[in-house]
């Protein structure tokens, strides 16, 4: 059995910035209340028509693959995680095995939200661990500001999130005692309304408690009416404080269960990323583990909730800034819809 091991790491977030204070020109809202709220002051977008969820987790995997000492040509897997793919299908593995000019490899595309990039570097770091695969690409990536509803209807979601990816390659490490030293997932689907983009989907809202009106035809056209974009019902919704909640207990709980494993405790963490879903949460989460400033890396000032790309570009900047060393213990952590949260600790 390998132990896989970050290789290289890239992280890509488009130009257009976006203050709290220019989301005031399309709604009711202000900096002092998503401050307040989230610590978010500012967040990117990518260009409507250039950039998409592929096109900015290639740049993002350029750049870890460079570092990595590899090519595209020498990737053998992709797992890619995202919730606001390119197309409803097919997923975004196989554009970028195209456009990256890859070989006939397998991509898998991750559908776990805020958790999909723990989830992705789990499902990758199994494949080494086999000796099945020997240099994985995972990604995360998000295009999050073509769907969501930027008029005061929509702004106790839409002013969380922000688009950008960050990919890692994972190899197999030569040094069994550094590396991936576990991944831990979980799910609870109780609450799963409560975080979610309904439509496009199948249920014709089977399991809402409220029913939308739905136009009367026998078959097909129910994928996305004029009257979902009237109501509202087309665009993410998400209960807050539930969420809230439940990502205050679940994100302690993940990583003492990581830590637990391993044999070690929160003082042996030099670097807690958490998913950057909202200051406060990783305030938090510090507060209850006891952990420095030093201990935990905030970056959600700068990027909005960038969902599955939270925690790849976190990590990207972390090491950018000189904030991992060798030898480092660096413990990666989300919680998001489903609800679905997971966590790893890696020796760097
Ligand atoms: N600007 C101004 N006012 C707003 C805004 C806004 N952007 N959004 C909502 N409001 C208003 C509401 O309309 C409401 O007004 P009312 O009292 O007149 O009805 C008031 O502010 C309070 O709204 P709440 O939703 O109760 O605000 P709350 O204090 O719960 O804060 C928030 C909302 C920030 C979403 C909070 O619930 C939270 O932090 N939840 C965690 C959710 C989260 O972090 N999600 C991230 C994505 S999921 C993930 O990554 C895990």
């Amino acid at each position: 059995m390998f132990n896989s091991k970050v290789a290289g790491i890239g992280h890509y977030v488009p130009n257009n910035v976006y203050t709290n204070d220019d989301l005031t020109r399309f709604m009711d809202t202000s900096d002092e209340w998503i401050t307040e709220r989230t610590g978010i002051k500012e967040r990117r977008y990518a260009d409507r028509l250039t950039e998409t969820t592929t096109t900015m987790a290639i740049e993002a995997s350029k750049i870890a693959i460079q570092q990595a000492g590899t090519t595209a040509q020498e990737i053998d897997f992709i797992v890619f995680a995202t919730l606001s793919p390119d197309y409803y299908f097919p997923g975004c593995g196989v554009l970028l095995q195209r456009e990256m000019g890859m070989n006939e490899i397998g991509a898998l595309d991750i559908r776990n939200q805020c958790s999909g990039f723990i989830y992705a570097l789990s499902v990758a770091d199994q494949f080494i661990k086999t000796g099945m695969y020997k240099n994985i690409l995972v990604v995360g990536s998000e295009k999050h500001s073509f769907a969501l509803d930027y008029s005061t209807r929509g702004r106790g979601v839409s002013v969380i999130f922000g688009d950008g990816a960050g990919a890692v390659v994972l190899q197999p490490s030569t040094d069994p005692k550094k590396g991936i030293l576990s991944t831990h997932l979980h799910s609870d689907g109780a609450e799963a309304e409560k975080l979610a983009m309904y439509y496009p989907g199948s249920s014709a809202g089977l399991w809402l408690d409220e029913k939308p009106e739905w136009p009367e035809q026998e078959l097909g056209g129910m994928l996305m009416t004029p009257e979902m974009l009237e109501n509202g019902t087309a665009f993410p919704y998400m209960d807050g404080q539930a969420v809230f909640k439940k990502a205050v207990v679940k994100f302690p709980e993940v990583i003492q269960e990581a830590l637990t494993k391993n044999n070690l405790t929160t003082q042996d963490i030099n670097l807690l990323i958490p998913h950057q879903a909202n200051l406060r949460i990783s305030q938090f989460i510090q507060k209850t583990l006891k952990l420095s400033d030093q201990q935990v890396f905030n970056n959600i000032q700068k990027y909005g909730n960038t969902t599955a790309a939270s925690v790849p570009i976190a990590l990207s900047e972390a090491f950018l800034e000189g904030k991992i060393k060798e030898g480092n213990l660096v413990c990666l952590a989300a919680f998001g819809a489903g609800f679905t949260w997971g966590s790893t600790l890696i020796r760097w």
